[in-house]
């Protein structure tokens, strides 16, 4: 699948079929925005500047406001913008209330008494469940490689570091790379295999709370779903030192390729656990 979303390629090319929309993505900088920062994503994503929310040319942009890095789409009066934030909002209530130790994702990965076992996080997406880990103690690289996602991504962590009460967990257990995964692991040097490899690919049809539905739907349009998930797994069953963690929608087939050796189930999700055991 093409993952260039430039509106630059876009306005010379025949627009890009992502499911059944055309995805085209400018971006827009609030005038109090520090030029320098608005040229380098611009540069960065190859993306059109615009200066009018209101320009048919493109179905999204990146707003980037004195505050943050949002993903808006043209059209939606409804839909609201879609940014990473760690430090309020979902993110810190489930870091507050969501189970420590004792939630499915915790057990998935093995993080049991002192165990805080190294993960890469090959599918980051916006972040949510990398971050849970590293509450919980994980180190965790997480991996993005939609150049769009990754500079969600990096607005949220930047302001993350910053804040008094997370920044420090943020800087020491966080670290973002913008690539592929299957290359990423791939080139991994043996020294740096981690414990756990963590995927949760795009699924067509999943989850149906009404705000997951907003962010999975803007996410689909930009993305499409991850097809190739099952060679993503071949490989992080050869790298992972441990095992390989999926998180598939509770009712979905596991991905193709070996069956997973155990499973946990919460009423809307499923990990699949894959023991590796090359350490
Ligand atoms: C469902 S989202 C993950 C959501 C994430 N677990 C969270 O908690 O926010 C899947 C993400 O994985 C990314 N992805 C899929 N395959 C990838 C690959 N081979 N390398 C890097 N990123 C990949 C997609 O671009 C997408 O952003």
């Amino acid at each position: 699948m093409n993952r260039d979303h430039g509106g630059a390629a876009a306005a010379s090319a025949s627009p890009i079929e992502i499911t059944s929309a055309p995805v085209r993505v400018a971006i827009l900088a609030e005038p109090l925005v520090c030029p320098t920062l608005a040229a380098d994503l611009v540069t960065r994503l190859k993306l059109v500047p615009i200066t009018e929310t209101d320009t048919p040319d493109y179905t999204h942009y990146l707003h980037l406001t004195t505050e943050r890095l949002e993903l808006r789409e043209q059209s939606s009066g409804t839909t609201g913008p879609l940014y990473v934030d760690f430090v309020a909002g979902r993110a810190a209530h489930r870091r507050r209330f969501g189970g420590g130790r004792n939630q499915s994702l915790a057990r998935a990965v093995g993080l049991k008494g002192g165990i805080s076992p190294t993960v890469v996080d090959v599918t980051a997406g916006l972040g949510r469940d990398g971050f849970v880990l590293a509450c919980l103690g994980c180190t965790v690289a997480l991996v993005e490689r939609s150049p769009i996602i990754a500079a969600l991504l990096r607005d949220g962590l930047s302001r993350a570091v910053r804040d008094p009460e997370i920044g420090a967990l943020v800087g020491e257990r966080l670290r973002l790379v913008e690539a592929d995964s299957r290359e990423f692991l791939s080139l991994l040097p043996e020294s740096l295999y981690p414990d756990v490899i963590y995927l949760d690919p795009m699924y067509p049809h999943r989850r149906k709370s009404a705000l997951v539905k907003k962010e999975m739907r803007l996410l689909r349009q930009l993305i499409g779903d991850d097809g190739d998930a099952p060679d993503l797994l071949a490989i992080a069953l050869t790298r992972a030192k441990r095992r390989v963690v999926v998180k598939r929608p509770r009712t979905a087939p596991p991905l193709a390729g070996p069956e997973p050796s155990f499973q946990i189930a919460t009423p809307h999700t499923r990990f699949d656990i894959y023991p590796t055991n090359h350490h």
